[in-house]
C-alpha cells in the first residue's frame, strides 16, 4: 500500500474510533442503557448519588430502606415505580398500602427530592423507576458495597394494585420451597433467593415481625427452638410481649445483623450459621439442605458474595420493565400518574329546541383506601398472604 494510502487509512480509523467513544457511551442490555441519560439527562446518576449520600450520611436507615423499595417495587408488576404511588386511576388500593409495605417503606422521600431536582434540571426525562435503581445501588455503595453500573430506560407504571402482593410476595413465615417457588415465578433462582437475602445484613424488622418465634412458638415450646437460645433471651428483652392495644407502628425495630448491621457484608450468613437468623425465611435458609451450603459458601467468603448480589440486583431491575415511547410514562412526580390535560367542554349555544348535551361519563369511584387495623397487619405477617 502506497505511504499516503496508509496515513489516510491510519486516519479514518483513528477518527471512527475518537467518533465512536465519543458518541456510543452506551451499552444496550436487553433494551435498558448503561449511561441512558448520557445526552437528555447528563447529571442524572449523580443528582441521585448526591441526594442519597447526603440523606444516608444524616440517617443511616434510609440505605436499607432504599434497597428494600426497590425490591418490593420490581417483584411486583416489575420495575415500574407502582409501589411509590398514592392512588391508582383505575380507584384500586395502591400497593404502598399492603401490609407488607404501609409504614414499614422507609426512603419515599429520598427518591421525591432526587425526583424534585431532576425535575428543574430536566423536566420529564428521568423516570421514577430508573431514579428507583440508581438510589438502590447507590444506598449499597453507601452501605459499603463495591460499586455496579446501573442500567435504565424504565418508564414508570399507570397502576398500582395492593391485591397484587398475596400469593404473590415473599413474607417472614415461609420456608425455603415456598420463597423458592415465589421467586422463580419471577424469573428469579434459588441462588438468587440466597443471595438477595444477604439484604438483610442491613436494617432491622419490627418485632411483630418474628414475635410467634419468642413467645408461644408451639404447643411443646414457647421459644423457637431453631434460635440460639442467648440470642432469643435477648430478643425477648428486647421486644416484650405484645398488648392488645400496642401500636405497631412504634414497635421496636431489631437489627438483622447483630455484628455489623450498618454494614452490607456477609456476616448476615455467619449469623445465620449461628442461629441468629431474625425472621423464620432467614432461618429457613440455613435449616433448609438445599441452601445452606450456598449460605456456608458466603459466610466463607465476602467478594463472592458481594459479586452475586450486585449481579442479582441487576437481574431485579430488569424484571418487566416498561420499554419505550408507547408504554407507561415518565411521570412528574413519584406518588401520582401524569393525568390529561382537562378536556375543554365545548361551550353550547342555550337553544330552546336544542336541549343536547355531551354525554357525561361516569367516573369509577375510587375504592376507599382500606387502612390496616393493627390485627390485620401483624396477623397478615404470621399466617402469610396465604
Ligand atoms: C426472601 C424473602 C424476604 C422476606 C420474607 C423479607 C421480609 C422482610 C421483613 C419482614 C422486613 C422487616 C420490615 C420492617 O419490620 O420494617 C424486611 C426488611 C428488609 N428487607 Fe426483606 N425480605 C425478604 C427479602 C428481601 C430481599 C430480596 C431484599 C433486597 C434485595 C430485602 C431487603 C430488605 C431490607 C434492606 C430490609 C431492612 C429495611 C429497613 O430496615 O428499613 N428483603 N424484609
Amino acid at each position: 500500500m502506497e505511504p499516503l494510502n496508509k496515513l489516510v487509512l491510519c486516519l479514518c480509523v483513528a477518527l471512527a474510533v475518537s467518533w465512536r467513544g465519543a458518541i456510543v457511551d452506551a451499552v444496550i442490555v436487553d433494551g435498558l442503557q448503561v449511561g441512558f441519560y448520557s445526552r437528555t439527562c447528563p447529571e442524572a446518576e449523580n443528582v441521585v448519588r448526591d441526594v442519597v449520600n447526603s440523606e444516608v450520611a444524616a440517617n443511616r436507615s434510609i440505605a436499607p430502606g432504599l434497597i428494600r423499595l426497590f425490591f418490593h417495587d420490581c417483584f411486583i408488576t416489575g420495575c415500574d415505580a407502582s409501589i411509590l404511588l398514592d392512588e391508582s386511576p383505575s380507584g384500586d388500593v395502591p400497593e404502598k398500602e399492603s401490609s407488607a409495605n404501609g409504614f414499614t417503606l422507609i426512603g419515599l422521600n429520598t427518591i421525591d427530592a432526587a425526583k424534585s431536582k431532576l425535575e428543574s434540571l430536566c423536566p420529564r426525562r428521568v423516570s421514577c423507576a430508573d431514579i428507583l435503581a440508581f438510589a438502590a445501588r447507590d444506598a449499597a455503595v453507601a452501605a459499603g458495597l463495591p460499586n455496579y453500573d446501573v442500567v435504565a430506560g424504565r418508564r414508570d407504571g399507570e397502576r398500582s394494585n395492593m391485591d397484587d402482593l398475596p400469593g404473590n410476595f415473599p413474607v417472614p413465615g415461609h420456608h425455603v420451597p415456598r420463597l423458592t417457588e415465589l421467586f422463580f415465578q419471577r424469573g428469579l433462582t434459588q441462588e438468587d433467593l440466597v443471595v438477595l437475602s444477604g439484604a438483610h445484613s442491613i436494617g432491622g424488622a419490627h418485632c411483630f415481625m418474628f414475635s410467634n418465634r419468642i413467645y408461644g412458638f408451639s404447643d411443646a415450646a414457647d421459644v423457637d427452638p431453631a434460635l440460639d437460645p442467648a440470642y432469643a433471651a435477648r430478643l425477648r428483652q428486647l421486644c416484650p410481649p405484645r398488648k392488645p392495644d400496642d401500636d405497631p407502628e412504634r414497635a421496636p425495630k431489631i437489627n438483622f445483623d447483630a455484628v455489623s448491621g450498618d454494614r452490607l457484608d456477609n456476616s448476615y450468613y455467619a449469623e445465620l450459621l449461628a442461629r441468629r437468623g431474625l425472621l423464620t425465611s432467614d432461618d429457613a435458609l440455613v435449616q433448609d439442605p438445599q441452601t445452606r451450603a450456598m449460605v456456608e459458601a458466603f459466610a466463607r467468603d465476602d467478594a463472592l458474595w458481594h459479586r452475586k448480589f450486585a449481579e442479582a440486583m441487576q437481574k431485579v431491575g430488569k424484571l418487566d420493565v416498561l420499554l419505550g415511547e408507547g408504554k407507561g410514562q415518565v411521570r412528574k412526580q413519584c406518588r401520582l400518574i401524569n393525568r390529561p390535560p382537562p378536556q375543554q367542554q365545548p361551550q353550547w349555544p342555550a337553544h330552546p329546541g336544542f336541549p343536547w348535551r355531551p354525554p357525561q361519563f361516569p367516573r369509577r369511584p375510587r375504592r376507599p383506601i382500606r387502612r390496616h387495623p393493627v390485627f390485620d397487619l401483624i396477623n397478615g405477617f404470621f399466617r402469610g398472604f396465604h
